[in-house]
């Protein structure tokens, strides 16, 4: 089930908004409107959903109305029309408490800004939120204390804010967040205001932490290689509008817009394209109860100088080259069994293409892409990996 639906949101800021409604359908930008009506269009109708365990990051320029999205998800943003579903249930309608405990027991949100008070100590920044929830003493010691070990920063209880570095502040404000152990984290900008190895290491522990403790984060950036490194999924803003919806290999590979398509242009597509995406059917294909005339004829319809093998499971065998297969013709054998060669370059559909260039240097044959079993699903060869790269169909 989605932890998060989110359907046909607007927001509009200003007096009137309701007077942009009828100007949105007549498809009017938001620059246009915001010179006839005075109203900025924040969100212009978002639908989505988060399933649960996903890492969902919203990408967009400044402006686009990344921040005005997920503070509509807690309603520190009110919605201008639209549900936003938590668990099923319409954030936009609960009344007051209601939506006290969905933020007390489902959401939490870690700031760019960290966000700490800085006369208090790091144990009672952690403890904040359960404080102010009643929670007794002893135990949100313990919560805060838990959470404080797993941002790594035991030891550390007393210490105040200011005696921090940046990077360790904003495992401050990820051990508040998770101090209530929340179902939904929303981040926003959480590790822009970091240095770069700062960042690298904070994001490399939040993955570990979301693989660990399978919370559902949807994590804002402007920054596209934080986005691909993170996201299962990522939405594209542009003006307010949610332009594109998709995996990193379908935005890279099939931008929607040239909005995206610039956005994405300097990428280092091998380190994100997997040998799935480029591998092809192998067309040619013999099974291993052929003989060499059948690999023969396979190749010449194809004008490949190799083919694959497989069984009657279509699990892989090996590869036989024309030249053998001719030899073994005019030796009159019958089988693949003397000329089959079974060390050949492998691959998973999940791996990069930056870990395929090493084998397709080395090897003279097409990669072959298998499964765990060992099936053969694709090959690959030298041309699709260029082209993969430089990110053009084959
Ligand atoms: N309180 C507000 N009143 C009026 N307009 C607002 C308000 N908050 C945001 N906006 C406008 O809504 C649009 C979206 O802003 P938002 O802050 O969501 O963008 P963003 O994508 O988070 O940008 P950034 O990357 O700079 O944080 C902008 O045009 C902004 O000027
Ligand atoms: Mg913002």
């Amino acid at each position: 089930m989605s932890v998060v639906e989110v359907k046909d949101v607007y927001k509009i800021f200003g007096n009137k908004p309701k007077k942009a409604f009828p100007l949105l359908e007549k498809g009017m930008s938001k620059e246009e409107i915001l010179k006839t009506t005075g109203n900025t269009v924040g969100i212009n109708d978002a639908s989505f959903s988060v399933e649960k365990d996903e890492f969902f990051v919203i990408m967009g320029l400044s402006g686009s109305g990344k921040s005005t999205l997920i503070r509509c998800l807690n309603r520190l943003i009110e919605p201008t029309q639209g549900e936003i579903l938590i668990d099923g249930q319409d954030i936009v309608k609960a009344d007051k408490d209601k939506l006290r405990e969905i933020r007390r027991k489902k959401i939490s949100m870690v700031f760019q800004n960290f966000g700490l008070f800085p006369h208090r100590n790091i144990l009672s920044n952690v403890e904040y939120g359960l404080e102010v929830q009643d929670v007794e003493k002893e135990k949100r010691k313990a919560k805060a204390i838990e959470a404080i070990e797993l941002v790594g920063l035991k030891g550390y209880e007393e210490s105040m804010p200011d005696e921090l570095s940046g990077g360790m502040k904003q495992r401050v404000g990820l051990a508040r967040a998770l101090a209530n152990d929340p179902d939904i984290l929303l981040m926003d900008e959480a590790f822009s205001a970091l240095d770069p190895l700062i960042k690298k290491e904070m994001q490399d522990e939040l993955l570990a932490l979301q693989a660990k403790m399978h919370k559902t984060i949807i994590f804002i950036t402007h920054d596209l290689d934080e986005a691909l490194k993170l996201g299962d999924r990522i939405a594209v803003m542009k003006d307010g509008v949610i332009v594109q919806i998709g995996t990193s290999e379908d935005i890279l590979t099939n931008p929607a817009n040239d909005y995206v398509k610039e956005f994405v242009q300097d990428v280092d597509r091998s380190r994100v394209v997997t040998a799935e995406a480029i591998m092809r059917n192998p067309e040619a294909l013999v099974s291993s109860k052929d003989g060499p005339r059948a690999a023969v004829r396979k190749m010449k319809e194809n004008e490949f100088s190799s083919v694959y093998v497989t069984d009657k499971n279509k699990k892989l065998q090996g590869i036989v080259t024309i030249g053998d297969a001719i030899k073994a013709i005019e030796k009159e054998e019958k089988s693949l069994d003397n000329i089959l060669i079974k060390e050949v370059p492998k691959a998973s559909p999940d791996q990069q293409i930056i870990d395929l260039l090493p084998m397709a240097k080395s090897s003279d044959y097409p990669i072959a892409v298998v499964d765990g079993e060992n099936v053969l699903l694709g090959i690959i060869v030298r041309a699709s990996i260029i082209l993969g790269i430089v990110g053009e169909e084959s």
